[in-house]
Parts: C-alpha cells; sequence; structure tokens
C-alpha cells in the first residue's frame, strides 16, 4: 500500500499489521525509550485546511519519535487566503521533498486527489464527511486493548452518522475486523447510503445499549449542518445523549468512546466520560502509536520498526 485513503482500502492483514506494529511502538516516547531513529532524513508535512487538536499534534508527536522532519501547514495564514489551489500548495511542497504528505481537508475526496499530484505517501487525516482511517485505526486499537480483541465484538455508533468520516471509516475496518457494528441515529442524521454499508441501524438507541459491548458516542456536527437537524438539541439529548441512566443499563464490561472533541452535556454526560469505562484519553494516547505505525509501514524505515 502506498498510501491511506480509506479505512476500506486495508485488509484484515494489513489493518492487524498497523495495530500489531503500534502495539510494539507504544513504548516509545516513554522515560526508557524517548525516540527511534527509523525515520531519520524522512520529511512528513501536515497539511490542515481544517481545525484539528487531536489529530494535527499526534501525527507530529508521532512523526518526531521516529525521527523525521516536520512541516506543519496550516490553511491559515498561508497563500491559500490568497486563492492558492490545493494543486499549487502540493506542488509547492513537493517541490521541499515531502515523503508523506498528511491532509486535513473539508472536501471529501482530497486526499485522493493529493495522491495524483505528489510523489510521496497521503495520508488521510479527515476529507470531509468521508473519512478518517486513522481515528478507526486507533479506535480499533484501543478497542483491542481494553477488550483483548476486536473480532465478535458488538459495537453502537450513536449520533451525527451522516457528518461523520468517523463512523464510515469505523464501519469499514470494524467489518474488516470481524465486529458487529449498529448505527444509532435519528433517521435525518443517517446517509441515504447507509443501506449499501455492511452494518445494521437502529432509531432506539436504549435498545440497542444493553446488547453492546462498545458505545462510542460521535459529535453533532453543527458546522457541517445547512439546516437545523432533528428536532432541537434538547431533543436530541433526551434520545441519543448518554447520560448517568442510560449508562447504567449497560453490561457491566461495557466501554465507552467518543473520538472528541466532546459536546458535554449533549452527546455524552461529564460523569460518562470521566468515568473508568470511558476511554476518551486512551484514544489520544494510542492515536500517537497509530500513526506511528502507519508513517513506519508507508515512508519505510528499517527492517524492524523498534530497531534491534
Ligand atoms: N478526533 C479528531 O479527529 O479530533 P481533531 O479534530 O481534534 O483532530
Amino acid at each position: 500500500m502506498r498510501h491511506l485513503l480509506s479505512a476500506g482500502d486495508l485488509s484484515r492483514d494489513e489493518a492487524t499489521l498497523v495495530l500489531d506494529t503500534a502495539k510494539e511502538l507504544a513504548q516509545v516516547g516513554d522515560r526508557s525509550v524517548k525516540k527511534l531513529p527509523t525515520l531519520r532524513g524522512r520529511t512528513v508535512v501536515n497539511l490542515f485546511y481544517e481545525d484539528s487538536t487531536r489529530t494535527r499534534i499526534s501525527f507530529e508527536a508521532a512523526a518526531k519519535r521516529m525521527s523525521a522532519d516536520v512541516i506543519n501547514f496550516s490553511a491559515k495564514g498561508s497563500s491559500v487566503s490568497k486563492g492558492e489551489s490545493l494543486k499549487d500548495t502540493a506542488l509547492t511542497l513537493q517541490a521541499m521533498g515531502a515523503d508523506g504528505v498528511v491532509i486535513r481537508h473539508s472536501s471529501s475526496g482530497a486526499a485522493k486527489r493529493l495522491s495524483t499530484w505528489v510523489d510521496g505517501a497521503v495520508l488521510n487525516a479527515g476529507d470531509g464527511t468521508h473519512e478518517h482511517p486513522t481515528q478507526a485505526l486507533l479506535d480499533a486499537f484501543t478497542m483491542r486493548e481494553r477488550m483483548g480483541r476486536v473480532e465478535g465484538l458488538r459495537v453502537a455508533i450513536v449520533g451525527d452518522i451522516l457528518h461523520s468520516r468517523v463512523a464510515r471509516s469505523n464501519v469499514l475496518l470494524l467489518a474488516t475486523l470481524g465486529a458487529e457494528v449498529t448505527l444509532v441515529a435519528p433517521p435525518t442524521l443517517l446517509p441515504v447510503s447507509v443501506r449499501s454499508w455492511p452494518c445494521s441501524v437502529s432509531y432506539t438507541l436504549d435498545e440497542v445499549l444493553p446488547k453492546s459491548d462498545v458505545v462510542m458516542m460521535l459529535r453533532v456536527q453543527a458546522e457541517r449542518m445547512k439546516d437545523a437537524f432533528f428536532p432541537t438539541a434538547r431533543e436530541y439529548t433526551r434520545r441519543y445523549g448518554l447520560d448517568d441512566d442510560r449508562f447504567a443499563k449497560l453490561h457491566d464490561d461495557a466501554i465507552v468512546m467518543h473520538p472528541g472533541p466532546m459536546i458535554r452535556g449533549m452527546e455524552i454526560s461529564a460523569a460518562v466520560a470521566d468515568s473508568p469505562r470511558s476511554t476518551i484519553v486512551e484514544q489520544v494516547a494510542n492515536g500517537v502509536s497509530v500513526r506511528m505505525a502507519v508513517l513506519y509501514l508507508l515512508l519505510g524505515g528499517s527492517e524492524s520498526a523498534i530497531g534491534n
């Protein structure tokens, strides 16, 4: 594989290799192994046209922990504001010798387009409402760490599926890894194409919760909505929010996930977000290991990721 554009491009063996490599690399960054020389001499460009906290910082941390040189590009404050196109920006970065380009963009398909213009590996860090494959990989990694497996897990993904690249990437990857996914949302926040996705659909969170091993809450993406969504924020929280009463319906070993950023009190209560069964902070930490693994596997390095 030359690029990481879609979680659906990964075979089961490829996805497992990423997760196994991330496990090997998880020790890097602690006191005993601060940094690896694996990507010394490689240049990674972080090309962010949309806001990000977790993904941008963790790709930067991942590249630096592997000793790559990192160039951070944010559309704000660049020549994009003077009208420069994505293609010309990409060719400029290419001329500076990028071995890998991490891109976040508001247009679905931007990462694939970029991959036709640059020689280096392209890593999709979120393109519009389309995909966010490294988020799905870090979510699968977190499930494996907490539950010991992904295969056979019953995963409920809850909320604004319509605008969620995280949901689509998770559905594709989790199906590849053998989990059973149920999407839970009001009909107005489901894409028409969902019928062809490898998952089930429910409109009733209260029915799905007791049967779930993993409950992944999604942010309501108000910035992508042209019209008011179903039907009010208050009604949404009443029917689809993971509050303390609903949390009590989960079985004792079930975990709660959220890709962030989360809106406390709307899609998830503060007590649930901060409970020991919430993996939200672990997901962020695991994101660095998973992105190290992906950079290593795409940009190449020494034979062993952690070198012997
Ligand atoms: N989960 C996620 O993509 O978060 P950021 O938007 O902060 O990168």
